[in-house]
């Protein structure tokens, strides 16, 4: 499979680049970032016109829209790692995904697929448990909270729909009972921690993920883009290779 990796000058594009051209089995395409050269922002991308297979997205959610356009047209299959889509930004992906395979996740680790599925089975066993999302990130990090923290809070309110998400607390007051708190650290070198915090008063429940290296998540959107290509359009995510 032959690799275009948008983004490619980034921490996750250099390491995705270091992964594929080691693995290989697979190859890059072509390595395109945000066209400095052109000075007019433009996506390297779209000036790309030679063969490929498969685009891997690890840049800014404001790529979203070259990204889409570029993967529609071509008729690619597209895996996007990068997270902070705006709403209009979801719904371009949820177009090209009539079109083309897509798969989305703000997270490519298996072990961060497995940490969803036990918070979502929690959150369900305890019912009335307060729960606490704490996330860790190097200081380079642009969003807030990570994509990963929104994604295990959102796999949580499939069981708890009533719960509303509270982003940085820094009012005074009370906790609600339902709400689900997303506290960021960012710091130093911190490649990714995420841990979920289940207390009802008698018991804690504290369910915790660390990423060693960035090596994990490249590895898992090549594992993401072998488990794409081939496949219909259609949104896809971790929780597809996992079920
Ligand atoms: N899904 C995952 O497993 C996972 C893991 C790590 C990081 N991420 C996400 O991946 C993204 C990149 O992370 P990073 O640490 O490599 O960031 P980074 O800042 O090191 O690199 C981003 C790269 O994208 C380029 N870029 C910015 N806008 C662009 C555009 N419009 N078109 C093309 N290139 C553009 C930048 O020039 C830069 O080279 C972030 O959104 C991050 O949150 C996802």
């Amino acid at each position: 499979m032959n690799i275009i990796i948008n983004g490619a000058s980034g921490r996750m594009g250099r390491m995705l680049t270091e992964v594929i051209e080691q693995g290989g089995v697979h190859g890059v395409a072509a390595k395109v970032d945000w066209s400095y050269a052109a000075g007019d922002g433009l996506s390297e991308l779209k000036q790309y016109e030679g063969p490929a297979d498969m685009v891997i997205d690890f840049s800014n959610h404001t790529a979203t829209a070259a990204v889409t356009e570029y993967c529609a047209e071509r008729g690619l299959p597209v895996v996007i790692g990068t997270t902070g889509q705006t709403e209009e930004e979801m719904a371009l992906i949820k177009g090209a995904a009539q079109s083309v395979p897509v798969f989305l996740s703000g997270n490519m680790s298996l072990g961060i697929a497995v940490l969803a599925d036990l918070a979502k089975k929690a959150a369900a066993m305890f019912p009335n448990a307060e729960i606490e999302i704490i996330e860790r990130h190097h200081d380079q990090k642009l969003d807030v909270p990570s994509g990963t923290a929104l994604l295990l809070a959102r796999r949580i309110q499939e069981v708890r729909p009533e719960a509303e998400l509270v982003i940085g607390r820094h009012e005074n007051g009370k906790r609600t009972a339902t709400e689900i708190g997303i506290h960021s650290l960012r710091y130093g070198n911190e490649v990714g921690t995420h841990e979920i915090i289940i207390a009802n008063g008698s018991e804690t429940l504290t369910l915790k993920h660390e990423a060693e290296s960035r090596a994990l998540f490249a590895g898992g959107a090549v594992v993401a883009a072998e488990y794409l290509l081939g496949k219909a359009p259609g949104l896809y995510d971790m929780k597809d290779i996992v079920e």
